[in-house]
Order: C-alpha cells, then structure tokens, then sequence
C-alpha cells in the first residue's frame, strides 16, 4: 500500500510532498484514521530518562517541526514523538530548493536551516494535540543570533517549552545553521551545558517536575571527538545522548544526482557511521547516560543493530519516508526477537 502512495508523492518535489504528508498525517490524526494505515506495533515498554515508553522506536526531529501532526504521527504507532527543531522567533530556512532525494541510496541531502514558525506556534499546537504519550521538544537558535549569544536562544527555549515537554533535546549538530555545531566542543559545549543544566534545576523547583535534558549530536566526530563528548556530559549530569544527527560527508552517494548539494546527509549512507559513534559512546558511558540512536535505520534490523550497539531507545526519519509507517511495526519486532 505504501509503495503505491510513495509513488505518487515520488511525483512531487520533495519539500512539497513532505508538506503534503505532514498535512495528511495531521489531518488523519483529527479524524482518528491513521490508525488505520499500518497495524499498531506490538507493546515493548521500556523507562528510560525516568519516562515509560510504550515502545522503544520513536519519530526523529524534523518531520513535524511544528507540531503541527503529533497526533496523527503517534496513531502510526510511534513509541515517541519528538517535534522541532523550534527556534525563539519563526524564521523561513534556507532559499528552496533544498531537500533533494536520492532514491537509488535511500538516502536524504536537506540544507532546511530550521524553517520553523517560531516556539509561540509550536506550543500551541502542543496544547491543542490530544497525545499524552512521550513528546520530545527539540530546540536551537535562530539563525541570525550570534553563536557567541546562542545560549540565550536555548535557554528562552528551554523556558517556554518545559511545561510541556516529556524531554528536551539541545540540538547542537545541524549543518545548516552557520557555527552550530562548534557548540559541541570544549568550552563551548561545557559553557552551554552547565547553563541550561542550572536552568532546569530552577525550572525543575518551578514547575515541580523534572524534565531530562538531551543533547544531539553530529555524526561527523572522531573517536577522541565523541569520548570528550561523553566526558562532558557526564560532568554536566545531561539526562540522554541522542546520536546522531545527519552527515556533511558523501560516501555511499558519489556520482549520484543530487549528492553534490550542500546540506546534511540522511538515510541508508549514514548508518555505520552512526551507529559507530554509538558504540564509542555506549563504551565511554557504561551505561550512566542512555543513548537515543538515529541515522539510516531503513530496514527492522538496523533498529536492533541500533541498541546492540548500546542504545535504549532508536528514531527514524528518512526511513519512514522510503519505507512508510510500516516500518515502525518492523523495528520494533525486530527489537523484541533480539532480546528473545
Ligand atoms: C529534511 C530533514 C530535516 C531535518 N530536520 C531536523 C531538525 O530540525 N532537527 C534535528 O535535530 N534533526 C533534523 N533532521 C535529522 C534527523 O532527525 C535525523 O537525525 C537524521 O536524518 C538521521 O536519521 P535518518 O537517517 O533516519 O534520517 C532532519 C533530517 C531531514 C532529512
């Protein structure tokens, strides 16, 4: 069924078939349809950050980064639902085009640059969504805030989403926002960390709950990079590592059309080198941080390969748009067959 429906928004460019899903999803997800669209995942609860997932495989950031379809993303069956990346003020993204598709890898190269409607409108859609699952509200800074002030942008962020938030992912790894990802090392990444580590305790006092703090982080590290990383963390106490955001690197996609675009590299390429970096962080963490797992996840059993590499739980992107909500039911299956 999937195939025929990827068919015809194969027909579309990419960014407007993308819209045309989101409104779809959204649209079934008011109606109570999407239920209807692929078989609901069998039960695998997990607790992981102190929160009980009714299944370990989760929808990853970007897809709705609006919130504009919560409900209708939970209803294929998603164990998580984590929306954004939401920056302080809307902003328009990058000039179009900039999503391009590269079937013949199962692959995505995006440059978006947080096209997003603001975090005023990401909360509304929050409070007017019925989902009382697992809602992960990722944050970043627009593009215009110095990266010297970008702490600001979080921590207003990390201010207006708390309340509503199962958990709050601090995106410091996309490659489209200029400077970001040197965020994620040294004493830029301690700075920002111990500072929104302290806001959250006073949050935390505030609301009279505690929401985890996870950080994202790019594939594109080496070994010594992604142990610095995980030393880091632990120091700053963070709640989860999500591992790993796209790639700025073009193996398994040369010669291809499109695979000379500027932008992050998703899908079936940036697999191993993914879920390496979550080998090296499950080594250094020993289990005291868990770690959230994205990147190329296309079939089932990448999803188990995800948390034999040490994850707890996993996220899928450009494998739902290659495969459909299909595949949700397959990771999660694959998942409980490797634990037996
Ligand atoms: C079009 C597109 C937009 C994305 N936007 C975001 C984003 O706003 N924030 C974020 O943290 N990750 C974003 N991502 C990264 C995904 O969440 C994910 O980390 C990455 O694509 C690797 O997973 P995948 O191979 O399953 O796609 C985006 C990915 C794509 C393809």
């Amino acid at each position: 069924m999937y195939t025929l429906v990827r068919e015809l928004l194969f027909k579309l460019s990419p960014e407007t078939s993308h819209e045309l899903s989101v409104d779809l999803i959204g649209a079934g997800g008011r109606l109570g349809l999407n239920g209807l669209l692929s078989k609901t995942p069998a039960s695998l609860p997990v607790k992981v950050m102190g929160l009980e997932f009714p299944n370990p495989v989760g929808l990853a950031a970007g897809l709705d980064k609006n919130g504009d379809a919560i409900d209708g993303f939970a209803q294929l069956g998603f164990g998580f639902i984590e929306i954004g990346t939401v920056t302080p003020r809307a902003q328009p993204g990058n000039p179009k085009p900039r999503l391009f598709r590269l079937p013949e890898a199962e692959a995505i190269i995006n440059r978006m640059g947080f096209n997003n409607l603001g975090v005023d409108h990401l909360l509304a859609r929050v409070q007017a969504a019925r989902f009382k699952g697992v809602l992960g509200i990722n944050i970043g800074k627009n593009f215009d805030t110095p990266v010297e002030r970008a702490v600001d942008d979080y921590l207003l962020c990390l201010d207006k989403v708390y309340a509503h938030a199962s958990y709050v992912t601090v995106n410091v790894s996309s490659p489209n926002t200029p400077g970001l990802r040197s965020l994620q090392f040294g004493d830029s990444l301690k700075q920002l960390l111990e500072a929104l580590r302290q806001r959250q305790e006073d949050l935390a006092r505030q609301h009279g709950k505690r929401v985890p703090l996870a950080i994202k982080i790019a594939p594109d590290m080496s070994d010594e990079e992604t142990v610095q990383v995980a030393a880091a963390l632990l120091d700053a106490g963070m709640d989860a590592v999500i591992a790993t955001n796209t790639t700025l690197g073009r193996d398994g996609v040369k010669g291809l059309e499109f695979a000379d675009e500027a932008g992050g590299l998703s899908g079936a390429p940036v697999r191993d080198k993914s879920t390496h970096i979550v080998r090296v962080l499950a080594g250094e963490l020993a289990g005291r941080l868990p770690i959230i797992a994205v990147g190329g996840i296309t079939e089932g059993k990448h999803a188990a390969e995800k948390i034999a590499a040490g994850a707890s739980l996993v996220q899928i992107y450009s494998g739902f748009i290659y495969k459909g909500p299909a595949l949700i039911r397959e990771a999660v299956d694959a998942i409980a067959a490797a634990r037996g």
